[in-house]
């Protein structure tokens, strides 16, 4: 059965590959992120949005409500990455970072709970395996992590006496744009080495794809 999905960072790294594989099999992806894809995809379509701005995201959400009521699956996988060490945190950076990494989904995923519960819609959030490691410069993005490991779970329990299942998705390193763009101090990593987004999409996908009455709640993935 064909489903309609709201990709958040639909345009990059894992919400790419996400995207790739559901329209490649016939599902209809809605993509939100500032920039956009649809000239190359068919079965796409996009909302402008940038993520960082409270006004953009409330206007996303209205659009979804107005627009696209009945999806079945929400994937909040946009996300980005300042490093600083702790003796070097910036007021704006952290704003911005959580702003994007968790207040964004916390209001997105607030304001559509009702309709997740309607469509027995699933949720998945990305967190990070920063969040049981220990970064020097990842203190901002490791908390943020955190916080939405937390509201993940609470959603789920929430949500539990409905259709809707609620996945926090944990994985370590893989294949993306996260570093190249990242804020404050630079950090070179080997992508090479990195586990490749298209598995790590396919394996979230598999899981998505079991019935109904499986909600695997948590998933850890490591880089062996
Ligand atoms: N890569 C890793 O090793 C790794 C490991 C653990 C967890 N994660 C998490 O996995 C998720 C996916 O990240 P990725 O590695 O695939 O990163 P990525 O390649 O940098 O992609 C990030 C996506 O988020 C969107 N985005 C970023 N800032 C935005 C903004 N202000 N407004 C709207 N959209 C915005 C980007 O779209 P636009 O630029 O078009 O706006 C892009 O589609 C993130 O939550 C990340 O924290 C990544």
């Amino acid at each position: 059965v064909a489903r309609t999905a709201l990709i958040f960072g639909h345009t990059s790294g894992l919400g790419r590959a996400l995207s790739e594989r559901l329209l490649r099999r016939g599902d209809t992806v809605v993509g939100i992120a500032r920039s956009g894809l649809s000239q190359e995809f068919s079965g796409l379509t996009e909302i402008a949005c940038d993520l960082s701005q409270p006004a953009d995201v409330e206007a996303a959400i209205d659009q979804i409500r107005c627009e696209r009521v009945h999806f079945d699956l929400l994937i909040y996988s946009a996300g980005t990455l300042v490093a600083h060490e702790i003796d070097a945190l910036e007021a704006a950076s952290l704003v911005r970072l959580y702003q994007v990494n968790l207040f964004a989904p916390m209001m997105i995923e607030s304001r559509l709970v009702d309709l997740c519960e309607r469509n027995g819609a699933d949720v998945v959030n990305i967190t990070s395996s920063a969040i049981h490691e220990y970064y020097p410069e990842f203190t901002e993005y490791a908390t943020a992590k955190t916080a939405l490991a937390k509201f993940t779970d609470d959603l789920r329990r929430r949500l539990r006496p409905t259709a809707a299942r609620v996945i926090e998705f944990c994985p370590s390193g893989f294949t993306s744009e996260m570093y190249s763009r990242m804020e404050g101090q630079k950090i070179v990593r080997d992508e090479a080495v990195q586990m490749r987004a298209e598995d790590v999409a396919d394996l979230l996908v598999s899981v998505i794809d079991l019935p109904k009455n499986i909600e695997v709640g948590q998933i850890y993935v490591n880089r062996k």
